[in-house]
Order: structure tokens, then sequence, then C-alpha cells
């Protein structure tokens, strides 16, 4: 039986993280962001799963300001092995972030991602529809994670995202 686990990324993970982010989207502009929020400071929690030592699923959390304001944080991007999706890692990793985002004072988090994923984890477009963001649609979707954040507001995203955008 293979051995799992998850933990935060290291320095020395971000090759394989590069060559999984590459293989999961199927393209390099995933990788290239997870390279840059690091680079740039901007790396909020990144957390691979490993099944035999072996990488085989990233995420990442980078900070969001709403007016300003360092208080949410968006999930992304988030991958998985071609050959191992939809045996559940995306969850784990998912269910492991974000109590680290609560545990840090995130007020919300938002995500640009698939509408039939995300909203299992309790992601909506509702939520993220109230602020004024790069992003729009129902793939944009927010979470609330206290109720003292403000409920409408500007996002700012590091420039990782926003030079893609
Ligand atoms: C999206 C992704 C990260 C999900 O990870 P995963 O390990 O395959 O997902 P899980 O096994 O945890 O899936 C949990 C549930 O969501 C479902 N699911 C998985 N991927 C899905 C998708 N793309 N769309 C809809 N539902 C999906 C699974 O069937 C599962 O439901 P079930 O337990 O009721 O069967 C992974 O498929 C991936 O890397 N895809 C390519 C890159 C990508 O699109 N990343 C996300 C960008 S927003």
């Amino acid at each position: 039986m293979s051995k799992s686990a998850i933990r935060h990324a290291r320095p020395e993970d971000m090759e394989a993280i590069a060559t999984l982010n590459i293989a999961a989207f199927g393209g390099p502009d995933e990788a290239g962001i997870v390279r840059q929020l690091a680079d740039d400071g901007k790396s909020l929690v990144s957390l691979v799963a490993l099944e035999d030592e072996e990488i085989v699923g990233h995420i990442q959390f980078f900070p969001v300001l709403v007016d300003g304001r360092d208080i949410a944080a968006g999930l992304g991007p988030m991958s998985v092995a071609p050959d191992r999706q939809r045996k559940g890692i995306g969850r784990k990793l998912i269910i492991a972030g974000m109590p680290l985002m609560e545990r840090e004072g995130r007020g919300l988090v938002f995500v640009l991602g698939h509408t039939d994923y995300y909203p299992y984890f309790g992601f909506s477009p509702q939520v993220a529809e109230r602020y004024e963001a790069p992003w729009s649609g129902p793939a944009f979707m927010g979470i609330e994670l206290r109720l003292d954040t403000p409920r409408t507001g500007k996002l700012t995203y590091p420039k990782a995202f926003t030079q893609t955008a």
C-alpha cells in the first residue's frame, strides 16, 4: 500500500511542483504563477501531497487585499498528477489548506476554477460577485471564513496573476 502525506512545500520541491503543474494544466502558465508568487514573497501557504515520497499534488494560497487591507486569500493554482486525479488528493489538499487560512486570520478565500468542483467545499459565486475583482462570472467563487470581514470592496491580486489576467 502506498504511503500518502501532505506537508508544506520546501524550496527544493519547486522543480517537481512546476513539472506537476505543467502536466496537470497542459502548459507552463500556472507553473510560472507559482514560481513568481514564491519569488515575490507572495506565497501564503504552499502544500504538497506525497505518495511514497513522490509529489502528486500541490495547492497554492496567496494574499488578496480587500480595499488595500491584507485580510483575504486566494486559492490556486491547484494541481493533481493526471494519473492520480479523482482519487481524493485534491480534496485532501483543500481540507488541509483551508484551516491554515482561517488560522492566518483570512476572512475570505477566493478561487477561479471549476464551477462543479469548488462548491463542493463551500465556495460560491454569490460570495465573490459582491467584490470588484479582476475576474467575474460563475467560475469566480468565494467563501467566508469570518463574520467580521467586509461584504464588499475592491480586490487586489498579486502581480503574478494580474500580469497574466
Ligand atoms: C481539479 C483537480 C485539482 C481536482 O483534484 P482531484 O484530486 O482530481 O479531485 P478529488 O479526487 O479530490 O475530487 C473531489 C470530488 O470532485 C470531483 N471532481 C474532481 N475533479 C473535478 C472536476 N474537474 N470537475 C468536477 N468535479 C471534479 C471528484 O469526482 C470528487 O467527487 P466524488 O468524491 O464525489 O467522486 C485535479 O483534477 C486537477 O489537477 N485538474 C487539472 C488542473 C486543474 O484544473 N486545476 C484546478 C484549476 S481551478
